[in-house]
């Protein structure tokens, strides 16, 4: 009655708040880290327990589906959206942040069919905040209505960005470089907050009014895309066109005016994309 994924929305919240369960106990438990593509790329067990768990359940309940999912996809799994029902998984978003207690952490679910997003489910696990967003129907944290900030002067602009893996000379200089200018711009902050899911939850509230990043995937994007568009947001690519989800790279804004300017401020930092490797 509730229209044609209503089960699958259903599933994915209660996959997010049992994942989130796990997740808050392991957080103060010692813990098995590994790197991945970088030194400050990491993984733990918990990231694949997590994984394994919401992936096995969903298979269970629709056998016919799709995944694209972090760890999956750093075995070698390919990230292709086709046109059937995908969903698109990040079992810990904030893995460094995980590793060293700091308290913001996430469990990312989004949804698509066609390859048109359907709608996120992204978890707070430590502020028990569940963030869901449907195509047509609105955002929501714990039953809120979420509404972006209407602020379209980059100079009272407080921004969100990440670093992104990569630490290499060349890309450390590229990085703050595109600080230092929307800094010159007169941003009111710049933020970074060790998740890419959450900032761009906090962005869908209000709370801050651009966010920008190269080097994040398209498991941190899908769930919060949709959020930050039923919030009233645009999300794009870092060059103003349209949002590549595969591209590893994003501008979302309260508003087009703001999203633009940060995207004009931007140098592009080449992560490659999610489809190519
Ligand atoms: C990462 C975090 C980090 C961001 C990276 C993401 P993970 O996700 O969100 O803050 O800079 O781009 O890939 O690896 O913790 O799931």
């Amino acid at each position: 009655a509730e229209g044609p994924w209503e089960e699958c929305f259903e599933l994915a919240v209660q996959l997010a708040l049992r994942a989130g369960q796990i997740i808050r106990k392991a957080l103060s438990e010692e813990k098995q880290v590994s790197t991945k593509t970088s030194a400050a790329d990491l993984v733990t067990e918990t990231d694949h327990l997590v994984e394994d768990l919401i992936i096995s359940e969903m298979q269970k309940r629709f056998p016919s589906h799709r995944f694209i999912a972090e760890e999956a996809s750093a075995a070698g799994a390919k990230c292709v959206l086709t046109p059937s029902p995908t969903w698109i998984i990040d079992p810990i978003d904030g893995t460094c942040n995980f590793v060293h207690r700091f308290p913001t952490v996430a469990v990312s679910i989004g949804f698509a069919v066609n390859q048109e997003l359907e709608f996120g489910v992204i978890y707070h696990c430590t502020e028990e905040r569940l963030y869901t967003g449907r195509r047509g129907r609105g955002a929501f944290c714990n039953g809120q209505r979420l509404q972006v900030s209407a602020e379209t002067d980059l100079s009272r602009a407080l921004v969100l960005t990440e670093i992104g893996p990569k630490r290499d000379p060349a890309t450390l200089k590229l990085f703050l470089s595109n600080m230092e200018r929307l800094l010159h711009a007169k941003a009111h902050g710049v933020r970074v907050i060790g998740s890419s899911t959450l900032a761009l939850c906090l962005l869908a509230s209000g709370a801050a009014d651009a966010y920008y990043q190269f080097g994040l995937h398209c498991w941190d994007l899908a769930a919060a895309t949709v959020i930050i568009r039923e919030a009233g947001g645009i999300v794009m690519d870092t060059s103003g066109g349209p949002l590549d989800l595969m591209s590893c790279r994003v501008v979302a804004a309260g508003t087009r005016e703001m999203a633009m300017l940060i995207a004009q401020a931007l140098q592009t930092i080449n992560y490659g994309r999610d489809d190519e490797k």
